[in-house]
């Protein structure tokens, strides 16, 4: 988000007026992570962490949305029994803002996920209905799939719940041991999706990443960080921009 005045971001918070939360500030009285406010500072209200009488100030009902580098391993809960790490441990050592992952990944494919507090756009992403296009890089083993194969991807498989819609499919790229990489997109997100739609022509998925959701790209997104989505990046889902 765009940087604002520290005394425009209280008062949008229902602190006090803005005469008074300049006041507050002058006298000391606010803190921006950890530190004493200074009149005339600016803040980042995604980043910063404000704090009032020992209260995180914070804009009431703000819809967040964030996109990470899911790393493997990690788990697409909020909370695992077992204590293994999830996407929400890692958004957690940031900011302390609810959010829940829209859709899933496996624990064995890493790449773009996107989490959010409002369910509406998490619907929006996820249900089929929208047809928004999610992109992956699949490292396939048995060899390179064949034309037949590929076109019957293209058109859609019968797996045990359902025929799969139309995906568009380009192998990427020939490796010399035998595996080759496969672009697939797809506009819907049945459980466990390209992998069965590889082990049904014969071609098991080794490894699995996405790149993309809608127009929105993991970019150079270093592994296992993330960062909140751009104004245009979210208007681009919410308009279904392909
Ligand atoms: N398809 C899969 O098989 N796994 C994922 O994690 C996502 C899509």
């Amino acid at each position: 988000m765009e940087k604002i005045r520290l005394q425009k971001y209280l008062a949008s918070c229902g602190v006090a007026s803005r005469r008074k939360c300049e006041e507050l500030i002058t006298n000391g009285d606010i803190t921006v992570n950890g530190s004493v406010a200074q009149l005339g500072m600016s803040i980042d209200p995604d980043y910063d962490k404000v704090v009032y009488r020992g209260r995180v100030i914070k804009e009431k009902n703000k819809k967040i949305y964030i996109m990470m580098y899911k790393p493997l391993d990690c788990l697409t809960t909020a909370e695992d029994d077992h204590g293994r790490q999830t996407v929400i441990d890692i958004i957690s050592r940031d900011i302390s803002d609810r959010v829940f992952p829209v859709g899933r990944l496996d624990k064995n494919t890493e790449g773009l996920l996107l989490l959010t507090n409002d369910g509406e756009f998490s619907n929006r992403i996820i249900h089929p209905k929208y047809k928004i296009p999610k992109t992956y890089l699949a490292l396939v083993g048995g060899g390179v799939p064949s034309p037949k194969d590929i076109s019957a991807l293209r058109r859609g498989v019968l797996l045990e719940d359902g025929l799969t819609q139309p995906a568009k499919i380009d192998i990427e790229k020939i490796n010399p041991n035998g595996s080759s990489v496969v672009k697939i997109t797809i506009t819907e997100g049945k459980k466990r999706q390209v992998r069965r739609m590889f082990e049904f022509i014969n071609h098991p998925v080794i490894e699995l990443k996405r790149i993309s959701v809608g127009k929105v790209n993991l970019g150079n997104l270093p592994y296992g960080k993330w960062r909140h989505l751009r104004p245009e990046e979210i208007k681009s889902l919410l308009n279904n921009q392909r």
